[in-house]
């Protein structure tokens, strides 16, 4: 059963469909109910990383998708991420290979290097100030050579570190995977991208309402007046709203769900569009850098002490 969404060709020409599905924060047996329901809808694109700590998973799942037939390799786009405590040349292809070890799978669609900073090996947040991106790109390079990985590409990496692996890469990145939602809209790092021919996949694409601190003026995203009461209007959901805005935009979408029903309705977003005038009510919802709800400051005390911290310039 093909997956019929749009999806984005890469450079290699692999096609990376418009949706896939995050998975981070999702475990067990939980993960692996989830991920049978987003197949049977359609999904195609799986998003994990090593960090976590779901790919085994996943791997399960897969491998009884692909053992039955009810799916073609070929037909699925599955990305995994290096970790940050992975981030020195010597490290990726053992890392690699334990991801694709417990994804039961010889290659992944899309491996990403998850963060600019590093992290010493097995540590819980000790910063690594030796890391160097053109050796550990070099490395990844090689993931390709050796057929683990048909695509490349950065996450987390702001502008200046996108344009010293542009000069040194001999594999271009087939993708740049950042924070992007109607809150946060980086319009100056995807012009940037755009102008490289490197396609964006936006993360919390809902705005993480999980990890994010409503105020009176700016709420949660999902409940902002401007896009429930359009959701109303077009007999839609806020969160197709949010997602159907940012496909419109050329972006890749990997919205998380534990929930079945709103795995289902995060990938029903191609039956409708928005119109010019919906699409510039949202674009003046953008906060700019204030709008950013990851804080990585707060997951990793110290972090922005490191030489490779992304977020000290505004793009
Ligand atoms: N590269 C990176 O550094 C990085 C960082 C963060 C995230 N990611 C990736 O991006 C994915 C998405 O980011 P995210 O999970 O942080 O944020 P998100 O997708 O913006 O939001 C997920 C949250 O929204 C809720 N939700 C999902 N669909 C909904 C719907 N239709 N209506 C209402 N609520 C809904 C989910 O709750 P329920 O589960 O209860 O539905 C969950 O709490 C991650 O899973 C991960 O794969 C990458």
């Amino acid at each position: 059963m093909a997956s019929r969404i749009p999806a984005i060709t890469l450079h290699n020409g692999g096609k990376m469909p418009s949706v896939g599905l995050g998975t981070f924060q999702g475990h067990d047996d939980e993960m692996r109910q989830v991920l049978n329901a987003a197949l049977e809808c359609g999904y195609r694109h799986i998003d994990t990383a090593t960090v976590y700590k779901n790919e085994a998973e996943i791997g399960d799942v897969l491998h009884e998708w692909l053992s039955s037939g009810r799916v073609a390799r070929e037909e699925l786009f599955v990305v995994t991420k290096l970790p940050m405590t992975g981030n020195r040349s010597g490290d990726v292809g053992r890392c690699l290979q334990d991801s694709l070890d417990k994804l039961r799978l010889s290659y992944v669609d899309l491996y990403l290097i998850h963060s600019p900073v590093g992290m010493k090996a097995n540590s819980k947040g000790v910063l690594d100030l030796e890391t160097n991106h053109e050796e550990i790109y070099k490395a990844m390079e090689e993931q390709v050579d050796a057929g683990k990985a048909k695509a490349i590409g950065l996450s987390n990496f702001n502008s200046k570190q996108i344009e010293r692996i542009l000069k040194v890469c001999r594999i271009k990145p087939a993708n740049l995977q950042v924070e992007v939602h109607v809150y946060h809209q980086q319009k100056a790092l995807r012009e940037l991208c755009r102008a490289f021919d490197i396609p964006v996949c936006a993360y919390c694409p809902l705005g993480a309402p999980h990890a994010a601190e409503g105020s009176d003026e700016y709420p949660i995203l999902l409940q902002h007046p401007v896009v429930t009461s359009m959701a109303k209007r077009l007999g839609r959901t806020p969160a197709q709203v949010l997602l159907r805005f940012l496909i419109q935009n050329n972006l890749v979408v990997i919205p998380k769900s534990t929930n079945q029903k709103r795995v289902k309705e995060n990938f029903n977003v191609f039956d409708f569009e928005l119109s010019s005038e919906d699409v510039a009510s949202l674009e003046t919802l953008d906060r700019k850098g204030d709008g950013r709800v990851i804080d990585f400051k707060s997951l990793f005390e110290g972090i922005e002490n490191h030489p490779e911290w992304p977020f000290g310039i505004p793009y």
